[in-house]
C-alpha cells in the first residue's frame, strides 16, 4: 500500500486528460513564437495563470497582485528566489532549523554570513530574544530581512503559527529605530509552500512569494513554479538564476502543463470542499489504530508534533511517530510492500537522525524510532486498515520481541 504522499503522488487522471486534450487540439505551440499557435499557447497559459491565482487566493482582487513562473518546481524556486535577495543590498536571512533541504542548502549557498536560523527547539521568546541581540551585535546595518518559513513541515505535518512574521517584522521595526539606515520594506516573506499547496492556502496570503512542486497534488514530477507579488519581478528578472531567454527564467514555456495545472487545481479546490472531513477521518483512523497497537503490545508511543508557538496546528495529512525501541529503518524494511517513511535519512554508512526531529528537540532515541505515514482523500479505509492490522501490526509485534530478545542477551 502506498502511504508516502508527502514524497510523491501518483499522476491524477485528470492531469493525462488535459494533457493528451491540449495535444489534439494542437495547443502545443510555443508561446514565444510570433504566429497563431504561439498566440493560442499563450492565451491558454495566461488564462490558466489567472484561474490558477484565483483558486488559490480565493479573491481576484488579492490574486491580480500575484504572478508565477513555472519551472521545475520548489527546490529551483527556493534557490531562485532566495539567490535573487542574496543579490539585494544590506539583507539578513532567517530560516528554521527544521526547513527542508532545499532551504537549508540555499542559505548555506547564497547568504553564508547574513544569516539567523530560528531553532525550533527553544521557546519562540528567546529565539525572538536571540534575534535582537544578533541585529545589536551585529556590524552591519540590515536593510532588509527575508523570512523563509514552511507552510506545512513536510516530516512532521506541523502547521506554521502565521503570528510569528508579526513578531519578526516587530523586531525589524525596533531594530530600524535604533540603525541610522531607512530603508523601504522591513521584511520579505517567502513561503516554502510544497506540502501546503492547495491544502492550507490561508498563509499564502501574508506571503511575498512561495513555492510550490506538482507532484505534490497528481501533477508531474520537474513542474511546479514560483509565486510572487508583482513588485517582486524586477528583482527576479535582474537577478535570474537560469538564464537564456529574456524572462525571468530562460528556456521554452510548457502551456499544456500550466493548463493541467489549473485543470487539476481546481479539481483538487472543489474535491476538497466537498469532502474536507475524509482526510480527518483517515488520520483519526490511522491514529487510533496505533494507539492501539501501543496498548497492545505495551510499547511506548509518541507522536513527534511541534508543541510550541511555532506550530499553530497539525496537518492531517501527515502523521510522524515513534514506537520507542523500534528503529524506524527496521520498521520500513520489514514492510516489504508497502510504502512509508521514515523521519531519518540513511546513507550507506550511517544512519543519520533526522534534523527535523532533532531540530526540535526530540531526543536521539524516539527519533531514530520515527516513522512518517503520508496520506490523500485518494486512500481507501478498507485497504489502509487492512495495512494496519495484517502487516504493520504484525511487523511492530515481531520487532517489539526481537527488542525484548535483544535486551535480554
Ligand atoms: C517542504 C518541502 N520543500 C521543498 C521540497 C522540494 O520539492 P521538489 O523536490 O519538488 O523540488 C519538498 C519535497 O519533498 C518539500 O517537502
Amino acid at each position: 500500500m502506498y502511504l508516502d504522499f508527502a514524497a510523491t503522488n501518483k499522476i491524477s487522471q485528470i492531469w493525462i486528460d488535459s494533457v493528451i486534450h491540449s495535444n489534439s487540439k494542437n495547443l502545443f505551440g510555443n508561446p514565444g513564437s510570433y504566429h497563431k499557435a504561439g498566440f493560442e499557447a499563450l492565451d491558454m497559459m495566461e488564462n490558466s495563470t489567472k484561474n490558477i491565482l484565483n483558486d488559490i487566493f480565493e479573491d481576484k482582487e488579492i490574486a491580480n497582485q500575484y504572478d508565477i513562473c513555472y519551472n521545475s518546481g520548489s527546490t529551483e524556486s527556493i534557490n531562485q528566489f532566495i539567490y535573487a535577495m542574496s543579490k539585494q543590498q544590506n539583507v539578513l536571512i532567517v530560516y528554521e532549523n527544521v526547513a527542508h533541504k532545499a532551504v537549508l542548502k540555499s542559505v548555506q549557498k547564497y547568504f553564508p554570513e547574513d544569516n539567523f536560523k530560528l531553532d525550533f527547539s527553544l521557546t519562540v521568546e528567546d529565539n525572538l530574544k536571540n534575534l535582537k541581540e544578533f541585529l545589536e551585535n551585529s556590524q552591519k546595518y540590515y536593510k532588509r530581512c527575508v523570512l523563509v518559513l514552511t507552510s506545512v513541515n513536510n516530516e512532521t505535518g506541523g502547521i506554521i503559527n502565521p503570528e510569528i512574521i508579526s513578531k519578526i517584522d516587530n523586531i525589524f521595526k525596533d531594530y530600524r529605530k535604533i540603525s541610522t539606515y531607512v530603508g523601504e520594506r522591513l521584511i520579505d516573506v517567502f513561503i516554502d509552500h510544497t506540502q501546503g499547496f492547495m491544502k492550507n492556502n490561508e498563509i499564502v496570503h501574508l506571503a511575498d512569494a512561495f513555492c510550490f512542486s506538482a507532484h505534490k497534488i497528481g501533477g508531474m514530477k520537474g513542474f511546479g513554479g514560483l509565486v510572487y507579488k508583482k513588485e517582486y519581478e524586477r528583482i527576479l528578472k535582474e537577478n535570474p538564476l537560469i538564464v537564456g531567454g529574456y524572462e525571468i527564467r530562460g528556456g521554452t514555456k510548457d502551456p499544456i502543463s500550466v493548463k493541467a495545472l489549473d485543470d487539476l487545481v481546481d479539481d483538487k479546490y472543489i474535491r476538497r470542499i466537498i469532502s474536507g472531513d475524509t482526510i480527518v477521518h483517515l488520520h483519526n483512523v490511522i491514529v487510533w489504530k496505533l494507539q492501539e497497537i501501543a496498548n497492545e503490545y505495551k510499547i511506548e508511543l509518541t507522536f513527534n508534533k511541534h508543541s510550541d508557538f511555532y506550530m499553530k496546528d497539525q496537518s492531517p495529512y501527515i502523521i510522524n511517530a515513534s514506537f520507542v525501541g523500534i528503529e524506524g529503518e527496521s520498521l520500513m524494511s520489514s514492510l516489504i510492500d508497502d510504502c512509508i517513511s521514515t523521519g531519518s535519512a540513511c546513507n550507506s554508512s550511517e544512519l543519520k537522525t533526522s534534523h527535523v526531529l532533532s531540530g526540535m528537540g526530540i531526543k536521539k532515541l524516539i527519533a531514530n524510532c520515527a516513522f512518517r505515514i503520508s496520506i490523500d482523500e485518494t486512500v481507501n479505509e478498507e485497504e489502509l486498515k487492512d495495512f494496519l492490522d495484517n502487516r504493520f501490526k504484525p511487523a511492530i509485534k515481531f520487532l517489539a520481541r526481537m527488542r525484548t530478545r535483544h535486551g535480554e542477551e
